[in-house]
């Protein structure tokens, strides 16, 4: 009999706020590459979202908008499992057993994540988003993942999990196979367009900081015309100190499938405006080929997809929350 040695991978996207090219190019883009590679499992965390204030309607329409989102983005469900976290019980369960048996306050109070997101009193944050990075840790967990690509950001919460994982191993036995974040080269952290000093962000900046999957492509374009360069001229690869143009060379390159000493050769006599012209096309065109096939899948099929995602995936997290709770006494 032949065994499948194909590796487990996983990661997910929170229905919290508009999408924009750095989910794109940081974590979704990566994901259709990897369909080949192992086993794709990819969800809408929706329990995740909650961790900040949500209006429901906007939540429900979030949810189904990432799904139609994955697959215009080229997931193809016969490959990956497309699912929400809220249809398999399994997650909340294990955060909570994570929670008693390996998280430690201490961990969780040095999650650069909570500290920006707390910034405006204590008082205000739920209990939710402190905990956020051990449910976390179940989703990844739950299903014996071996690789998590995600953006640079997330990074420090995939550490995290493998610190749990291995306290656990250790307490209880071996249970838990030990994941790994993997991030691009370059990309693993989009830059905003107004701000290239701080990341692309569905929560922070303006409306002209981020381009979003779903903006009007030639509004988009406008915002790379608009975005912020530096000062000098010169299109060349400098983060130190370009972070502007470095930051568009990065979005070029991941768009057009091409190297950046290669774009910076063709525009070695140009300036800052053709530059950005050309870029402001390719962001155009992408996004109108883009949203063509989204707004070609409809609701009730985002619906079956997510139906047949946690049907697939069901008896996993069942057998693996089994295993788990049989370890530490829970009859
Ligand atoms: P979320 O929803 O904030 O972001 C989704 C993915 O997009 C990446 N990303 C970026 N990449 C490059 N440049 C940027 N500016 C940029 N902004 C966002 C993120 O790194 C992420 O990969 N906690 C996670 C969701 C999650 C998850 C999981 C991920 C929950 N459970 C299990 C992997 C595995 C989050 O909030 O991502």
């Amino acid at each position: 009999m032949q065994t499948s040695i194909k590796k487990t991978i996983f990661s997910g996207i929170k229905p919290s706020g508009d999408l924009h090219l750095g989910n794109y190019l940081g974590a979704i883009k990566q994901w259709v590459a990897m369909q080949d590679d192992g086993n794709c499992i990819f969800c809408v965390v929706d329990y995740h979202a909650i961790t900040v204030d949500q209006n429901p309607a906007e939540l429900a329409k979030r949810t189904l908008e990432i799904a139609k989102i994955y697959l215009a983005a080229g997931i193809d469900p016969k490959k990956s499992t497309i699912f929400k976290q809220s249809d398999i019980k399994e997650h909340t369960e294990l955060a909570w057993i994570l929670n008693c048996a390996a998280a430690r306050m201490s961990d969780l109070e040095n999650m650069t994540q909570f500290k920006d997101k707390s910034q405006n009193g204590e008082e205000n944050v739920g209990v939710g988003l402190f905990d956020y990075p051990v449910l976390m840790a179940a989703d990844i967990l739950l299903y014996d993942t071996d690789a998590v690509p995600v953006g640079e950001d997330q990074v420090q919460h995939v550490e995290l999990t493998r610190d749990l994982a291995k306290r656990f191993n250790n307490k209880f036995g071996e249970t838990f196979r030990i994941p790994k974040a993997e991030t691009l080269k370059e990309g693993a952290r989009i830059m905003g367009l107004e701000n290239p000093q701080k990341k692309m962000s569905k929560s922070e900046g303006g409306d002209n900081n981020c381009v979003y999957l779903l903006d009007d492509p030639e509004k988009a374009a406008k915002k790379i015309m608009r975005a912020t360069t530096d000062s000098g001229s010169g299109i060349k690869y400098d983060k130190e100190n370009k972070p502007g143009i470095s930051n568009l060379l990065v979005i070029y390159s991941l768009l057009a499938d091409r190297k950046i000493s290669d774009i910076e050769a063709e525009f070695a006599n140009s300036g800052y405006g053709e530059f950005k012209a050309k870029l402001a096309e390719i962001v155009q065109n992408f996004l109108t080929n883009f949203q063509k096939r989204y707004y070609n899948i409809s609701n009730p099929k985002a619906l079956n997809i997510f139906k047949s995602g946690a049907k697939t995936l069901n008896r996993k997290a069942k057998t693996k929350l089994e295993v788990v709770k049989k370890k530490i006494g829970i009859l």
